[in-house]
């Protein structure tokens, strides 16, 4: 039987916000019970900032684009961007071996190269890929902002990537809905440590974009090549 919603609901926030800079190994036990907890949050909180993140994905993939999606845990994203890139070949890189192996179970195509590796210290040559794809990772590790950097890294000159990825915001805004969801899942604790807004990951250009939803718990960024990413150390401030 599965546990109730607010459980799996808390049980995802958890492996979101409470294992910072020990995501992989979070992720490698918790691989079997992955897709229950996410379910609840892709299909409800998150789901107009993945519809967003879809019809980005669609409007950039190019036929035969070279596509990362990296942290892809169990595929599940991986799976969209086959659906929007008919003739895309995707790798499907993540850190932990546990969870590359259930999305290598689910998704026998041959478009699809599953490769493990870290996001902040990616394993290609520069300008490497069309699109870069990434849902729900930036948020787990300890500096968000070099991952990006190696998604401009890799992206090519006129490549894209567009990134998910959840924060609390700060003041009565981040409260109050911090109270909604804690309603929602009483004993939800891990709330309170996810990424803060000032680090939130962003360059601001002509190119990039950044749009946020369910009052900026979720936010659904674009970098292009011409986006510098500042140190961490460095506030990042929203528009
Ligand atoms: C919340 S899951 C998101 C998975 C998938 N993108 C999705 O939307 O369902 C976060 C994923 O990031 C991976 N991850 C965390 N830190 C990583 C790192 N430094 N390098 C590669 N993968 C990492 C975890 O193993 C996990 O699969």
């Amino acid at each position: 039987m599965q546990p109730p919603d607010r459980e799996r609901l808390r049980s995802y926030l958890g492996l979101l916000g409470l294992h910072r800079g020990d995501g992989v190994a979070a992720y490698d036990a918790a691989a079997e019970v992955y897709d229950g907890f996410a379910r609840i949050w892709d299909d409800r909180i998150a789901a107009p900032a993945l519809a967003h993140f879809n019809a980005l994905v669609a409007q950039h993939m190019k036929p035969g684009a070279n596509v990362l999606d990296a942290g892809a845990g169990t595929g599940e994203r991986t799976r969209v961007l086959l659906r929007h890139g008919a003739t895309a070949h995707v790798v499907a890189l993540d850190g932990s071996q546990a969870m590359l192996a259930l999305a290598s179970g689910k998704l026998r195509d041959p478009r699809v190269a599953f490769v493990r590796g870290d996001v902040t210290r990616l394993p290609f040559p520069d300008n490497s890929f069309d699109l870069v794809a990434s849902t729900w990772v930036v948020e787990t590790l300890d500096d968000p902002r070099s991952a990006v950097r190696e998604f401009v890294r890799v992206i090519k000159p006129e490549g894209i990537a567009i990134y998910a990825f959840c924060s609390l915001p700060e003041g009565r805004g981040g409260a109050l809905l911090k109270r909604v969801i804690e309603l929602a899942a009483p004993d939800s604790g891990p709330l309170s440590v996810l990424l803060p807004e000032l680090e939130r990951p962003f360059h601001q250009c002509e190119h990039s974009s950044l749009r946020q939803f369910f009052g900026g718990l979720t936010t659904v960024a674009v970098v292009a090549k011409c986006c510098v990413i500042e140190p961490a150390h460095l506030p990042c401030k929203l528009p």
